[in-house]
Parts: C-alpha cells; structure tokens; sequence
C-alpha cells in the first residue's frame, strides 16, 4: 500500500514547507529590489497565478491519478515519456545538490549567532567550512526522508511550519518599528513601471514563480501521489497563496533593516550573509535577532530540501523496487558527490567556470532555465498527450472551468514558457 499523507493539513504543510524556502526569504526581496520595486509584483501575480498554480493542480491530478512519482507517472502516459520523467529527476538532484550548499551555509550561521561567534562570510568560504555544514545538511535531509512520508516528512512540516510562521511574525514586527521602516518599504514597494517594458523582468518573474513554488521540479506530483480527496484547486490556492505572503512579507522585514542601518539595498546575493550578520552583530538584541533570521532561513531550506529529496527515492522506490532506506541513502550519496563542486566553488578553491563559481551556474542552468523546461514538459505532456478526462476528474469544478484549464496548459503555459526560454538563452546572466 502507497503511504498516504495523515490528514489534509499534514499534506498542506508539507506543501507550504516544500514552496517556502530560500527562494522567498532571501531571493524575493532582491529579486524584487533589482526588478522594478513594486511593479514587478504585476509580472509576478501574473506567473504565480495564471502558471505556477495550473502547474500546481496539474502536478497535484498527474501524481493523485497516477499514484506513483515522476517516471513511472510519464511512462504511463507513453512509455518514451519516461526519458522526460527522467530529466526533470535529474535536474531536481542538481537543484539539490546545490541547494544544500546554501541550506549548509544558514545552518553554520544559526549556530554561530547562537553561540555567539561572529564569522565573516569571506572568512566563512575562505574555510572549509562551508563542505562540513553542506555535509551535515545532506545528512539532516537524508535523516527525515529515511523516515518516510508520515513520520519524516510530514512531522518535519508539522513542527517547522508554525515556528517559521512565528518567527517571521517576530522580525516583522522589530523591523517595521525601526526609524528606517517607512524609507526601506518605499524603496521596496515603490513601482518603477517602465523596468515592464524589459522582457528579462518578465523572465525574473517566472523564474522566481517556479523556483518559489517548487513548480516544475516534480515534488508536488510526488506529493500528489500521497494525497487522498483533498480538494485540488482550494489546496493549491491556500500554497500559492501562503508562498507568495511569506515572499512579500520577508521583503517587508528585510528592507526597513537595510534603511534602518545604512546597507546598501542594492547588494543582492550578498544581502543576507554579507551585510545582515554584520549589522545583528552591532545592534542590541542583536544576536537573538540574528539567531532567529538564520533559524528561520534554516528552517524553509530544510523542509524544501527534504520535498526535494523525496522525488529521487520516490522513484527509486516506485519504479526500481528499492526500500525507502536504501533509496534514500543512494540518492543522498549520488547528490552529495553532484553537490561537492558546488560546495568548493566556495571555499578557498573557488571552483569557476568563466569567473563564475559553479554553485551559480548550477543554479542558472537547473534552477532556471531546467524549471523553466520542466514546466514546457509538463503542460506538453498532460495538455497533448493525457487524457483530458483524468484531469477533469481530479480537479472537479464547473465544466467550463476545466475547459479553460485545459486551454491554459496545452496553449497559453507553452507558448510563453517558449519565449520565456529564448529570451533567457539569448540573453543569460
Ligand atoms: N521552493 C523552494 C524555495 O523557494 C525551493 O526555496
């Protein structure tokens, strides 16, 4: 018997924990800055709610109908699909792989602030540092997914979740009561409406849509697989929804601290390990703020780490007959070895193509352009070559409803996702 989720809350959770992660607490909020402040939120609504969410409830039908992960989910549509199951597996062990790494990096900075030790990030990647907490991370991951849907996962979710919420809450309500507050949301909300006009703000939008959803990497299908008779669309409009208020308001805590303590917004990438330790380090409360940014960054990694996880060994499972043990360990092995160049990229090897470390080109090759190909598969396959009727099935609503999720995800979902990758791919970087 397929392990099924405990309740409707449970597979929630899990869903939210999957969705909420690095991708909204710290690449939102610059994503944001380096976009148009305010008017990049139209492109993205847009993307969140016109293809992240179809491709959502699509993942959610596929795998609920299916009951099964990624492959043996397209080789039941057409045996050769197996080979586009396969590549969206693989891609979601590179996100991983480096995904990780970062997850390493905010778990060393939790237990610095607790301890009280003050670690320069360029001190911190100047060491090996960085390989150690990416090995733990992959350890802790590992750990959970061993423990199976119910017990690993869906605890995890469970008890992280509401904490994350709260500690969110708490910074929040610092930050705003900062003197800075009103001139870091003003920078941040502030719409420049002619940054609309640039197609890669468009592409920013999708890339960060999909990355923040977990749309396209092929968890939510697996997550699909374990679910009962929750309601499809009203599950995928509480995720969607909650994803984009954690995304929103985490720009709402981080701008009034870089106003408030004369950082520069602009710093991007570097904001939130660079710039934010050094300032929780001088301020009063300083360390418990720190403390609590880092626990709270830790804690969105690690249930998205743990959703990523879960779709290897899902497969391993499912169509190789391993144990969950086993598939487990071997994916976990298999993602570390893919992980260590990311992880050196950082530390006093500084691994680089081009001048670039490989963690980021990881992250442009697989966490951008691969999601953004992912998704093309997925409406292809379910829009051309699945049976309308199944979906139907599994998402229920009003016959007209279904028909234009239908048209949405055999029409529209390509075609853009289609200019989307060749604006990316003529103009990288
Ligand atoms: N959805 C996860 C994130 O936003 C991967 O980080």
């Amino acid at each position: 018997m397929r392990e099924k989720w405990s309740s409707s809350t449970g597979f929630i959770l899990a869903s939210i924990g999957s969705a909420v992660g690095i991708g909204n607490i710290w690449r939102f909020p610059y994503i944001v800055g380096e976009n148009g402040g305010g008017a990049f939120l139209i492109p993205y609504i847009i993307a969140v709610f016109l293809f992240g969410m179809p491709l959502m409830m699509l993942e959610f039908a596929m795998g609920r109908h299916f009951q099964s992960s990624v492959v043996p989910a397209f080789s039941r549509i057409r045996k050769r699909f197996r080979v586009a199951g396969f590549f969206i597996v693989l891609g979601m062990g590179m996100i991983l792989s480096y995904y990780l790494v970062i997850t390493g990096w905010v778990l060393a900075y939790s237990l610095f602030f607790i301890s009280g030790i003050s670690v320069p990030f360029a001190a911190f990647t100047a060491s090996y540092y960085p390989l150690l907490f990416f090995l733990i991370s992959g350890g802790i991951t590992f750990f959970v997914v061993m423990a199976g849907v119910r017990q690993g996962i869906e605890r995890l979710a469970k008890l992280l979740i509401p904490l994350l919420f709260g500690m969110l809450l708490l910074l929040l309500a610092y930050s705003i009561s900062l003197p800075g507050a009103v001139q870091g949301l003003e920078y941040y909300l502030t719409p420049d409406f002619e940054r609309l006009a640039d197609p890669l703000v468009w592409t920013a939008a999708f890339g960060q849509a999909f990355f923040s959803l977990s749309v396209g990497f092929g968890i939510l299908l697996t997550y699909g697989s374990y679910m009962r008779d929750e309601k499809i669309a009203k599950s995928a409009g509480i995720i969607t929804v909650s994803d984009l208020l954690v995304a929103i308001l985490a720009g709402v805590m981080i701008f009034p601290l870089v106003f408030s303590f004369g950082l520069d917004p602009a710093a991007g990438v570097q904001l939130a390990l660079v710039a934010l330790p050094l300032i929780f380090q001088e301020i009063p409360l300083g360390i418990f703020l720190g403390a609590v940014f880092f626990l709270l960054l830790f804690f969105a990694a690690l249930t998205s780490a743990v959703s990523m996880l879960e779709v290897p060994v899902a497969t391993l499972i499912d169509y190789y007959g391993f144990e969950r043990k086993k598939a487990a360990a071997l994916a976990s092995l298999l993602i570390i070895l893919a992980g260590l160049p990311s992880a050196l990229s950082y530390t006093a090897l500084k691994l680089q193509l081009f001048g670039t470390p490989l963690l980021d080109l990881n992250d442009f090759a697989f966490g951008t352009i691969g999601l953004i190909v992912a998704g093309l598969i997925l409406s292809i396959t379910a829009g051309w070559f699945l049976d309308h009727r199944i979906i139907f099935k599994e998402i229920g609503g009003s016959s007209k409803m279904q028909k234009l999720f239908i048209r949405i995800i055999k029409f529209f979902i390509p075609v853009i996702l289609f200019i989307n990758l060749l604006v990316r791919l003529i103009t990288p970087g």
